[in-house]
C-alpha cells in the first residue's frame, strides 16, 4: 500500500509540476569557477605560517577540500584531516574576492576552533548544511584515522556572528568514536527541524535521524546501504578505488504538498535508494522492523557516485566517478529518464560535493579524494589542479527553498 502510494505521490506531483514549470535550460556546460593546486590559509603573520610548516601542523600537499556549500556571498569549505598536517578542517572563501586560482582559505569561525586537541573544537569535518535561516549544520564526524573525540554536529548562526545555538555527540551506538564517518547531511524543516546523515563508517554504516528539537538521534542500518561488491574497484583519474564504501550520497526531495523523501546511495555501489522522512522521523518506527518495507529501489545508475542533490525543481543531480561526469534525473519523472548532463575526465576527477547558490547555479567539487585516501598515492604540489569548483546555470534553488 505504501509502495502504491509513493507512485500516486511521485505521479501527482509530476503532474502539477509539469504544468507550471517551463522548461529547464539545458546544453550549457560546467565551468571552472575556482580552482587549487594546493591549500593555503589566510595566517594571522607569517611567523604562525613559518611556525606551522616547521613542525609539520601543516604539510600543504596533504590538505584536501571535500564539502562545499554556499551562503551569503561565501563558499564554506570541510577539509577532512585524511592526512597529517591539515591545519585548519573548516574554512571559506569570500566570492566578492576576485582571486580564483588558488584563493587561500579562511578558517571558520576561527583559527582556535580548528586547533586539534581539544573535543569542544572541530576535529574532522566532511561536510554541512546550510539551513534557510542561515545556521549552518556542521558534521564533524570523519573518524576513521586515529581519533581522540566523539563524532559531532554543531549548529552555527552565520546571521549572528557565527554564534553556537546547538550542538550533539554522538553515542558510540549510533555513531563509533573510531571508524564512525559522518559523511552528508540533509535538513528537513518540517515538524521542529531534522537532519538526515550518512555514516559512510565500514564497521557501523548506516543513516542517522537527528531530531533537533529532542536533541535526540537514532540510526537505521540496512543492506541497501551497504557496499555491492559487483560495482567495487573502479578507476578514477588513472587511479583504482578499491575499498568497499557503504552508504555517502544522500538527498532530499523539496517539500511539495505529500510525502518527501530521502533519496541515498552506497559509494561503492550502482543502486539508487529512497525512503520516506515520516518513516525516518518516528524513532518508534526506525527501532522496530517493518520500516524495511519502505526501503525503495530507485533504479540503477549509469556509475558509483559520491554526493547527490535534489534542487527545487526536483531534478536530482549524482556524480558519476569513473566516468567522469554528473548525472541527472527529475524525482517527479520515471527513472529511465536518466541522463548524463556532463562528461570532462580533465576537470571533473572524483565529482563530489554539490551546492546551489541563490541566483539559479549549481556549483560542484572535483576533488582527486581517493589520492588522498590512498595512502600509497605520492602527493606532491605540481601544477596539477587537485581541487576545482565547477559552476553550472541550472536556474534552481536548493531543495530547502
Ligand atoms: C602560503 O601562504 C603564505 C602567506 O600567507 C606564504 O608565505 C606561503 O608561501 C604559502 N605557501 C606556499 C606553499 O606557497
Ligand atoms: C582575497 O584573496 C587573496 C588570496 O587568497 C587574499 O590574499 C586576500 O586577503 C583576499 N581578500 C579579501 C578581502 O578577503
Ligand atoms: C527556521 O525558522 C523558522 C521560523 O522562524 C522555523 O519554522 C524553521 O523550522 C527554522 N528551521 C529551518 C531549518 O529552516
Ligand atoms: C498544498 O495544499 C494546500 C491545501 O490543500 C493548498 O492550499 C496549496 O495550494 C497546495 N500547494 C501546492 C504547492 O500545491
Ligand atoms: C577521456 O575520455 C575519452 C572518452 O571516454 C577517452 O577516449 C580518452 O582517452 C580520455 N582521456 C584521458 C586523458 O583519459
Amino acid at each position: 500500500m505504501y509502495l502504491l502510494l509513493f507512485f500516486v505521490t511521485l505521479s501527482f506531483v509530476s503532474y502539477c509540476a509539469s504544468d507550471k514549470n517551463e522548461k529547464s535550460e539545458s546544453g550549457s556546460a560546467f565551468e571552472t569557477e575556482y580552482q587549487w593546486t594546493f591549500i593555503n590559509f589566510t595566517w594571522n603573520n607569517e611567523e604562525d605560517h613559518k611556525n606551522a610548516v616547521a613542525t609539520k601542523k601543516y604539510i600543504p600537499e596533504n590538505n584536501a577540500m571535500a564539502g562545499i556549500k554556499f551562503y551569503k556571498n561565501n563558499f564554506y569549505i570541510a577539509m577532512p584531516r585524511v592526512r597529517d598536517g591539515t591545519p585548519v578542517t573548516l574554512g571559506y572563501i569570500s566570492t566578492e574576492n576576485s582571486t580564483k586560482i588558488n584563493p587561500r582559505i579562511k578558517p571558520f569561525p576561527n583559527w582556535e576552533m580548528n586547533e586539534l586537541g581539544d573535543c569542544d573544537h572541530l576535529e574532522s569535518v566532511q561536510s554541512m548544511e546550510v539551513d534557510k535561516n542561515g545556521t549552518m549544520w556542521v558534521l564533524d564526524g570523519f573518524r576513521i584515522k586515529n581519533n581522540q573525540c566523539p563524532p559531532k554536529l554543531i549548529l552555527f548562526d552565520l546571521n549572528d556572528d557565527n554564534k553556537i545555538l546547538q550542538d550533539f555527540t554522538f553515542p558510540e551506538w549510533i555513531c563509533l568514536s573510531r571508524g564512525g564517518f559522518l559523511n552528508d547531511i540533509v535538513i528537513d524543516d518540517n515538524d521542529g527541524d531534522f537532519a538526515y546523515i550518512t555514516d559512510n563508517s565500514p564497521i557501523d554504516p548506516g543513516l542517522i535521524v537527528y531530531s533537533r528539537e529532542q536533541n535526540r538521534a537514532w540510526k537505521i542500518r540496512d543492506a541497501s546501504m551497504f557496499p555491492e561488491i559487483d560495482a567495487s574497484n573502479f578507476v578514477v583519474g588513472g587511479l583504482e578505488f578499491k575499498a568497499l564504501a557503504p552508504i555517502d550520497g544522500i538527498a532530499l526531495s523539496p517539500n511539495r504538498n505529500g510525502s518527501r523523501f530521502v533519496f541515498y546511495c552506497s559509494l561503492s555501489g550502482l543502486n539508487l535508494y529512497a525512503i520516506r522522512t515520516d518513516i525516518l522521523k518516528s524513532e518508534e518506527t526506525c527501532l522496530g522492523g517493518f520500516w524495511r518495507y519502505e526501503v525503495k529501489k530507485i533504479g540503477q545508475k549509469q556509475a558509483q557516485s559520491d554526493g547527490l542533490v535534489v534542487d527545487n525543481k526536483g531534478d536530482l543531480y549524482y556524480g558519476l566517478l569513473p566516468l567522469h561526469g554528473v548525472g541527472k534525473w527529475n524525482i517527479y519523472k520515471p527513472f529511465s529518464t536518466a541522463e548524463i548532463v556532463a562528461q570532462n575526465n580533465e576537470t571533473m576527477i572524483w565529482t563530489d560535493s554539490f551546492a546551489l547558490d541563490d541566483k539559479g547555479f549549481l556549483y560542484l567539487l572535483a576533488n582527486n579524494i581517493h589520492k588522498f585516501f590512498d595512502s600509497d598515492y605520492k602527493l606532491e604540489i605540481s601544477d596539477e589542479v587537485k581541487f576545482r569548483i565547477l559552476k553550472l546555470f541550472t536556474s534552481s534553488k536548493s531543495y530547502l527553498y
